[in-house]
């Protein structure tokens, strides 16, 4: 699907973007695959670790429509990743979030109808799911307004889909580095901040497998949520750490203490499909079709039950302290 084809990734030197390009090179052969970012130094150890004919390293902010439309220019596929994702910082920053996950959201929207590119899917969060703190708050309206996009450009393209999962494992800033630097700096504690908290886990090679599954799926207008195990944490402080205690040191500002990918308000429109979900929009798309029952490679999804809801606690699918560091271990690869 992707060779000879041109992809444009925002946020493209992340945790994401780093592992996107690494399976994308591996598995097809793009005419251009182009990062656009803001911090030159990220960009030059990117090009420096693939270095790669086919790259294009573009300076620019999502907040910087003009920008991100001249970068757009010939692209048929765009995958929206850039983000503020840290909820303390977005706390604190509001209106920095605002304006680079919601405008950004919008800008790149309406870059890619201007482009006429081909399919966009834009990442989003389980902390998406009924929100609670400006972070997921941000993502909920970048996922409502490129659902809404579909509507934009009627039978006509682009299509807008989006991508929602929980935490990735190993990626920057998240729990697992944080442990790790705490182990090796020889810490005689884990803090987990509540007994109880559970969390959905998933691998980057998964997210981005999901994400190229995805381009061949969509319709335009889902949001797509994998099938995936949840961990405790008290179960990750054991599988890192089984000689140090573990601290119970309290909930933080933002925090949640079960994450959620399927709200239960959204069963009416949420089907299931062999290994992922769609929630479908709520609204009613004008020419074009309302049926997400069955997708773009004729996989076909049931209704949930009305009362479904996809929480992680109460996920089927938890991984014991074993699978989790099995797991931890191959995410490393
Ligand atoms: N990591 C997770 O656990 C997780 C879970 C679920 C969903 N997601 C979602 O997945 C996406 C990618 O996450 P990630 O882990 O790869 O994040 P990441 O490692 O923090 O990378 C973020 C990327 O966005 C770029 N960026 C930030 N602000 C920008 C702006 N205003 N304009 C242009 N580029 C900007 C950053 O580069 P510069 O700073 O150089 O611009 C970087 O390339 C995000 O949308 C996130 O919400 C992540």
């Amino acid at each position: 699907m992707f060779n000879d084809k041109s992809v444009l990734i925002t946020g493209g030197t992340g945790s994401f973007g780093h592992k996107y390009t690494e399976t994308l090179l591996s598995r097809y052969k793009p005419k251009r695959l182009i990062i656009y970012s803001r911090d030159e130094l990220k960009q030059f150890e990117m090009q420096q670790r693939f270095n790669a004919p086919c790259m294009r390293f573009f300076i620019g902010d999502v907040r910087d429509k003009e920008r991100l439309t001249r970068a757009m220019q010939d692209v048929d596929f765009v995958i929206h990743a850039a983000a503020m994702k840290q909820v303390p910082a977005a706390e604190y920053n509001p209106t920095e979030c605002i304006k680079t996950n919601i405008d950004g959201a919008e800008n790149v929207i309406n870059s890619a109808i201007d482009n006429g590119i081909e399919k966009v899917i834009a990442l989003s969060t389980d902390k998406a799911a009924n929100p609670i703190n400006l972070y997921g708050a941000t993502k909920l309206a970048s996922d409502k307004l490129f659902v809404a996009a579909n509507n934009m450009v009627g039978a006509n393209k682009p299509r807008f889909s989006v991508v929602r999962y929980g935490n990735v494992v190993g990626s920057r800033g998240s729990v697992v580095p944080y442990f790790r630097s705490l182990i090796e700096n020889g810490t005689d504690h884990i803090p987990v901040t509540h007994q109880d908290m559970t969390r959905f886990w998933i691998t980057l090679q998964q997210g981005v497998d999901f994400v190229l599954k995805n381009f061949e799926r969509m319709l335009g207008g889902e949001i797509f949520v994998p099938k995936i195990p949840s961990i405790r944490i008290t179960d990750l402080a054991k599988a890192m750490a089984p000689d140090i205690p573990i601290k119970i040191v309290g909930i933080r500002p933002g925090e949640k203490l079960h994450e959620m990918m399927c709200p239960g308000d959204m069963a009416f429109h949420t089907f299931e499909f062999k290994d992922h979900f769609v929630i479908a929009p709520a609204i009613k798309f004008f020419q074009r079709s309302n049926d997400f029952t069955s997708n773009a490679l004729n996989e076909k999804g049931k209704s949930v039950d009305e009362i479904f809801e996809y929480v992680s606690n109460s996920n089927p699918h938890f991984l014991s302290v074993d699978e989790i560091s099995a797991f931890n271990e191959e995410a490393r690869k």
